[in-house]
């Protein structure tokens, strides 16, 4: 077991690097950077060769950096978790050849963490006491996943977007407002002094676990077109939409814990940073259920999850060798798919 684990995240457009201490058994987050490439702001959406570039300068003074606030030398690390994938390919390249080349050089073990694994693992660093059942709900840029989560490392898909992301929606209803990128606390910002005023479909609501975020996107884009007024009616539009979202959220939330018969839910993924989500998500499920979300340095994207995930692979005895590569379409592995909802993979 790696008493000194460093975890390295480049998946997207943060390159991040933490290190996790193990203290009679109990990992604890001992350093975490992350470093934001804000050049992607120009462009309003990550510049997939832009990222690679700006992780290539990066990651060396990142990591050396996450080991001095460690107070830990290089030659102490006795362990490495690495982003593989999903993710872009460019991006994550630099990471897994970065962990592989410390891993050869100091004869580490190593291991190759799936991305939205290390979202569910965040609240586990936040809260040590975290164990399963207990139903997930990954919200990201990329992707938004309802699971059923028995033990750590066995997922049951329950349901998945059909269409945008949360976070993405987040991001094109920011597009059509006229703000930057990312999208989501910008909306969150302007939502607080806003009226949740237009009547916005909550696409699916008691329809199943899966979600679309797409109407609700379209319904905002008409709403925008013939408001008159963006600079008047902005506040208002983005608290009905952030209110539309979390209701869809909060609905599929109280099906999957009827479902399981569970009573804990945990949130990951950039989305759940926003506050609104999970005051409403707790008063929602307050005298029933528990909710477990991890502070907001946590839920983005950053290494200290890839380092938690990592901790429990390789303490399970699983390890990556050499042919680690980075994978943008990376299968999430423990996961499983009722064969009746999803007849054949997506
Ligand atoms: O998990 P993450 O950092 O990256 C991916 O794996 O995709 O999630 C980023 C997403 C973005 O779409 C961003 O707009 C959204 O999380 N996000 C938020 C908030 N903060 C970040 N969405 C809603 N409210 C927020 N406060
Ligand atoms: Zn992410």
């Amino acid at each position: 077991m790696s008493d000194v684990l460093l975890g390295i995240e480049t998946s997207c457009d943060e390159t991040s690097a933490a290190v996790l201490i193990t203290d009679r058994g109990v990992p604890e987050l001992a350093s975490l950077v992350i470093l934001s490439q804000d050049i992607h702001k120009i462009f309003g959406g990550v510049v997939p060769e832009l990222a690679s570039r700006a992780h290539l300068k990066a990651i060396q003074p990142v990591v050396d950096r996450a080991l001095t606030e460690a107070g830990v030398p290089l030659n102490a690390v006795d362990g490495i978790a690495v982003t593989a994938g999903p993710g872009l390919v460019g991006a994550l390249l630099v990471g897994v050849c970065y962990a592989k080349a410390l891993a050869a050089a100091g004869n580490r073990p190593l291991v190759g963490v799936h991305h939205l694994e290390g979202h569910l693992f965040a609240p586990a660093l936040d809260y040590a006491d975290l164990k399963p059942p207990f139903v997930a709900l990954v919200v990201s840029g990329g992707h938004t996943v309802l699971l059923d989560v028995p033990e750590w490392g066995r997922y049951r898909l329950l349901g998945a977007t059909r269409d945008d992301a949360a976070g993405e929606a987040f991001d094109k209803v920011a597009k059509l407002l006229e703000l930057g990128y990312p999208g989501g606390p910008a909306i969150e910002r302007l939502a607080a002094g806003g009226t949740d005023r237009y009547d916005f479909p909550r696409p699916m609501l008691n329809r199943g676990f899966d979600f679309s975020f797409s109407g609700l996107k379209t319904a905002v884009l008409y709403a925008v077109r013939d408001c008159g007024s963006l600079e008047n009616e902005r506040q208002d539009i983005a608290a009905s939409f952030q209110s539309a979202v979390i209701d869809v959220l909060i609905n599929k939330v109280a099906l999957a814990l009827d479902h399981t018969g569970y009573s804990t839910v945990v949130i990951g993924g950039g989305v759940a940073c926003n506050r609104e989500l999970a005051v409403r998500m707790a008063d929602a499920n307050a005298g029933h259920a528990r909710v477990v979300v991890a502070q907001s340095r946590l839920n983005t994207d950053n290494a200290a999850m890839i380092a938690r995930a990592g901790w429990f692979h390789l303490r399970q005895g699983r390890r990556s060798n050499m042919t680690l590569d980075a994978d943008p379409r990376m299968p999430w592995p423990g996961l499983e798919r009722d064969p009746e909802m999803y007849p054949s993979p997506r």
